[in-house]
């Protein structure tokens, strides 16, 4: 039965070292020597995948690559380790994807170390409609609590609202009862956005404007996938003791901030990392989504697609244009 070919979608580079994908027919003895055989049933896309579709950046590190940060489904051949066979699993970051092979394949072998075991109370799907940004999500949440801010102390705001991160982010502080301002470039998601918890909508061009060293102090915590202006201005306007949690860059790795809102307002800059997060912490966050993230908002922030439809896609989301998160069906 392992040698039943299977599809995977292939990443090349050409002559002139433009990525080229596509879809190809692999057998196991095509994968890579890792422990665990998993039947892939579910990916997703996020902006790193993305990257990786389109030849952005330098986020593949070796050649041919079956992209895919992410992957749900169900182990074929444990090894040695402690998996079994029918083991349901999930796997965000350690570089697969970007250094290992991924998730756009229905069959992929990954190390046991790499793997969570599936939260009781999530399937597959719904793992996936989590995914890496909704793990780091939760994370940001974890962070901003880890830094003493509650919903009592006031509102928190999130930038990239409309993304996958920033979807999740909306949904899981809503849902522990803060009051929520989401940032968006895109009117057109006010409605979704409100439909996730936001109260307060946001523009990202005024959001985005060059901030002063200290602004007027509106959030008690925020979350920025965003960075540049955007996280300089987040920083202005926090709360005394306020944290900001910082993951992304989707306008800019800069930050051209100031100490002030360090050194008057004692306010917080926390980096959040889903990559290479420690299993322990990683676990306590899968496990914390399964049990608050609200089951029909995992069902309205994702839509389904093939593996054929995610060299537009991955367009779609390095232009800013894909809403929530994209779950792939390996199977269909
Ligand atoms: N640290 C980690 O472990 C980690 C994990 C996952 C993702 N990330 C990073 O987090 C960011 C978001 O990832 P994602 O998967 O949520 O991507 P995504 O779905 O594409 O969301 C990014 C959102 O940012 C906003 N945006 C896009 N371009 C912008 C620009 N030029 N200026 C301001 N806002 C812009 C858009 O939201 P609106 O349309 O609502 O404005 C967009 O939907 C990325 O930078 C990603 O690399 C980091």
């Amino acid at each position: 039965m392992t040698d039943t070919p299977f599809k995977a979608l292939v990443l090349r580079q050409d002559e002139d070292g433009k990525t080229q994908s596509a879809i190809e027919q692999l057998t196991t003895a095509d994968l890579p020597e890792e422990e665990v055989l998993v039947k892939v049933e579910y990916s997703s896309l996020n902006y790193k995948d993305g990257m990786a579709l389109t030849g952005t950046g330098k986020i593949v590190l070796t050649w041919p690559m079956v992209p895919g940060i992410d992957l749900a489904g169900t182990v074929v051949d444990g090894g040695d380790s402690q998996y079994k066979a029918g083991d349901p699993v999930v796997l965000t970051g350690w570089s697969v994807g970007e250094k290992y092979w991924g998730g756009y394949s229905q069959m992929q072998r990954v190390r046991p170390e790499w793997l969570v075991p599936l939260p009781e109370g999530l399937t597959t799907q719904q793992a996936m409609a989590v995914g890496t940004a909704g793990l780091t999500a939760m994370l940001c949440v974890m962070a901003l609590e880890e830094g003493g801010v509650t919903p009592d102390k006031g509102p928190v705001v999130v930038s990239g609202a409309a993304g996958g991160v920033g979807s999740t982010a909306v949904a899981l502080l809503a849902q522990r009862g803060f009051e929520v301002a989401a940032i968006t470039g895109r009117d057109s998601t006010h409605d979704y956005l409100r439909q996730l918890g936001a109260t307060q909508l946001l523009s990202r061009e005024e959001m985005a404007a060059r901030p002063r060293p200290l602004e007027k102090s509106r959030w008690a915590g925020a979350v920025d996938t965003v960075g540049g202006e955007m996280l300089a201005r987040l920083l202005a306007e926090c709360h005394y003791n306020g944290t900001v949690a910082a993951c992304g860059l989707a306008g800019d790795f800069k930050l051209p901030a100031t100490v002030m809102p360090f050194i008057l307002r004692n306010v917080r800059l926390q980096g959040v990392d889903s990559v290479m997060c420690p299993l322990e912490r990683r676990t306590r966050a899968w496990q914390r989504i399964a049990e608050e993230f609200p089951q029909d908002l995992l069902n309205a922030i994702n839509q389904v697609a093939t593996l054929e439809e995610l060299p537009e896609l991955g367009q779609q989301i390095v232009r800013g244009q894909v809403r929530g998160r994209v779950v792939v069906d390996l199977q269909a």
